[in-house]
């Protein structure tokens, strides 16, 4: 089937503390949001990047986006949670898809996704009938916190996963697993797929591929962005 993005950017990004999205802060020149969508539309298997954004969205417009304008397409339909903003883009862009096609979901704030960890997910994923997604064995030792801030307990890690994105499913199951509209606690679509009782499949990303969430992150993304000669 075909392979179309989908990219979640009607977030406020109320962690950073900037005065503007985080997806629009600018790196290298131009916003996050561009290289994370120029991460999946330089791709030629991918046909289309769309962007989900609020309808009070005035920072695409303002976006040069030169070098991608014939891949991506706006929508402004963007919700109250990321799930919300996913399904209304999902229902956007139904007429142009079939049930088995694919749609690779991907954080605006990931701007370091390469070529080569993409190319794996849909070398990996491109028999499965449910879909998968990009992620990464946890390295730390993780606990469990008590309220008074104290450790509850410490988290066996060996089977622990820390999940990125694109999560890449086929787009009837993805409709299917977020039209119950119950979005407390969907933090990821493979959580909601995970709820129709369906396994999504890990995919170890090898490269770089972390969320810009605090002010420092977006420096270490323009040295990675620029080790790979962007
Ligand atoms: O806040 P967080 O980093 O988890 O957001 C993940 C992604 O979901 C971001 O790309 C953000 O713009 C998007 N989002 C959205 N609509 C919302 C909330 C978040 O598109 N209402």
């Amino acid at each position: 089937g075909k392979c179309v993005g989908l990219i979640p950017a009607a977030g406020s990004g109320s962690r950073m503390g900037a005065a503007c999205p985080k997806q629009y802060l600018p790196l290298l020149g131009r916003p996050v949001l561009f290289h994370s969508v120029a991460a999946m539309a330089r791709l030629p298997w991918i046909e289309r990047v769309y962007v989900v954004l609020s309808p009070a969205d005035q920072d695409f417009v303002q976006t040069d986006w030169r070098g991608l304008v014939d891949k991506i397409v706006p929508l402004y339909v963007g919700g109250e949670s990321r799930a919300e903003t996913v399904r209304n883009g999902l229902a956007a862009i139904g007429h142009d898809l079939t049930e088995m096609d694919w749609v690779l979901v991907h954080d605006a704030a990931r701007p370091c996704l390469s070529s080569n960890d993409l190319n794996r997910l849909l070398s990996t994923l491109q028999d499965d009938p449910v879909g998968g997604l990009l992620a990464i064995p946890v390295a730390d030792t993780i606990k469990r916190a008590s309220t008074d801030g104290t450790v509850a307990v410490t988290v066996a890690r060996d089977m622990l996963w820390q999940a990125q994105t694109p999560q890449m499913f086929r787009y009837g199951v993805l409709r299917r697993a977020l039209a119950s509209g119950a979005d407390a606690g969907i933090t990821d679509e493979a959580s909601a797929v995970e709820k129709l009782g369906m396994a999504p499949r890990l995919v170890a990303a090898q490269d770089n591929n972390f969320k810009v969430t605090y002010a420092q992150d977006l420096l270490l993304a323009e040295q990675v962005l620029r080790s790979r000669g962007l």
